[in-house]
């Protein structure tokens, strides 16, 4: 059996937002006044009592209700104010698929870091996390050697500290030094590593060379003009990202050459008398050019591409505002599309109504964004429509609450389908 025991903060989670916050939140209780960024830096690592005292100044009882202080927020959203680096889910995808076996050894106790894997849906992964629990010492060599099963032929440390690197070495396996982390490169080559990885990438490579990249998914957001996708895609990315998804955004029409100049001629307020059919199949030309070139090598390289519209505006569109039918514009698009669909599409919801509030609020307007008001009333019950024949893979939000709280919405239900789909 081949093993790879993996250090957690600063391996596969990055936690300092967390740490920097909750002795914020310390200080300001206690009336000192807030560390400033160098400061905050200085207490990733060393136990906390000692850091409150020797950075900012408090004797050894003020340390300590700081120390109760900082858990009273740690444990309750601390721990969760943390990020999945770019690259560990694929990382760890790829090592299940091998048919690794895979541990946490770290010196976080054991429960809060539990928690932290399970909050970020990576439970799956780990046949065994390992860290303090109140009476056992916290030695790494121990931890390491606890997270390892009893017999195996090939075992890896991944840590971003010496420490890591120095109890791999004490138990015998071999050790990657990740330069992402918390240690620099000197330290973790002065400690002996085999390898050191800058990237987690160099530890997909240095671990399964050749290994088969896992699929990433496809994802569209959809919504009338003024629903505010763009606000969106941006809180939505943000979340994804801070899960380890790694994302990549385009957009239609274009997300490449070919289709941006299509998407030219398509909104120019000067082409008035485009024809529908010319528009219909203007859209899926475009899109045709951007499922090969940009959407299906995205998702081969294990991303999650999020498209700000896809095939649904135009059955939207140019099937319900230009009347030109459902079943028409599917088949227009069926070469175009070939199979390439959504997982999931996020629906922004808001009336045509309010719609034609929010545009005329908007100094300049496209071609399509001119359209009579009954042209947007038909685009939203074409809408609808698609969204009752096909409510799975539709992820409907009432876009007219605050842009937070739809963010909220949108990310808890994306996350959750994204998750599911790793399985
Ligand atoms: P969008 O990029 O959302 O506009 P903006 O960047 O100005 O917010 O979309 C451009 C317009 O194209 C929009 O009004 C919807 C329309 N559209 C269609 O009519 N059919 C389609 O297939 C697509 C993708 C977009």
């Amino acid at each position: 059996m081949r093993c790879v025991i993996f250090d957690l903060d600063g391996t596969l989670t990055q936690s300092e937002e967390g740490i920097f916050n909750c002795v914020r939140y310390a200080a300001e209780k206690l009336g000192f006044p807030c560390p400033d960024a160098a400061t905050l830096h200085k207490f990733v690592g060393p136990p906390l009592q000692y850091s409150f005292q020797e950075y900012m100044g408090m004797d050894e009882a003020m340390a300590q209700r700081a120390v109760t202080t900082y858990r009273e927020r740690y444990t309750v959203v601390g721990l969760f104010e943390n990020r999945v680096y770019p690259g560990i889910r694929r990382l760890l995808r790829t090592l299940k698929r091998e048919g690794w076996y895979i541990g946490i050894a770290t010196g976080k106790p054991q429960g809060p870091a539990e928690r932290i894997i399970q909050h970020f849906g990576l439970s799956r992964y780990f046949d065994k996390i390992v860290g303090p629990t109140g009476s056992i010492g916290a030695e790494k060599d121990w931890l390491i050697r606890s997270a390892l099963p009893e017999a195996y032929d090939e075992a890896w440390m991944v840590g971003d500290r010496k420490f890591d690197i120095e109890g791999g070495k004490a138990v015998g396996i071999r050790t990657i030094g990740v330069g992402y982390g918390y240690g620099d490169e000197a330290e973790l080559r002065t400690a002996g590593c085999d390898v050191y990885a800058p990237t987690v990438q160099d530890v997909i490579d240095a671990l399964c060379p050749g290994a088969a990249v896992p699929q990433g998914a496809f994802l569209s957001i959809e919504g009338l003009d003024g629903s505010g996708k763009t606000t969106q895609i941006n809180l939505i990315t943000d979340a994804m990202d801070r899960y380890g998804f790694e994302v990549q955004h385009s957009r239609e029409p274009g997300g490449c050459k070919v289709s941006e100049a299509i998407r030219q001629v398509l909104l120019d307020v000067n082409n008035v008398g485009m024809d529908g059919v010319t528009e219909a199949i203007l859209y899926a030309a475009a899109r045709a050019q951007h499922v090969r070139e940009v959407i299906r090598p995205a998702v081969a390289a294990g991303k999650v591409l999020l498209c700000d519209r896809f095939v649904d505006s135009s059955v939207a569109y140019q099937g319900g505002g230009r009347q030109l039918g459902v079943q028409r514009i599917l088949d227009i698009n069926a070469p175009a599309v070939d199979g390439t669909l959504p997982m999931a599409t996020i629906y922004l919801d808001i009336d045509h109504e309010t719609s034609l509030k929010r545009r005329s609020a908007a100094s300049t307007l496209d071609r399509i964004e001119m359209e009579a008001d009954s042209f947007h009333a038909r685009t939203e019950a074409a809408y609808r429509e698609l969204i009752e024949r096909d409510p799975q893979r539709f992820i409907v939000v009432d876009a007219t609450q605050t842009p937070e709280e739809i963010g909220r919405q949108v990310a808890e239900q994306v996350l959750a389908r994204l998750m599911e789909a790793e399985a």
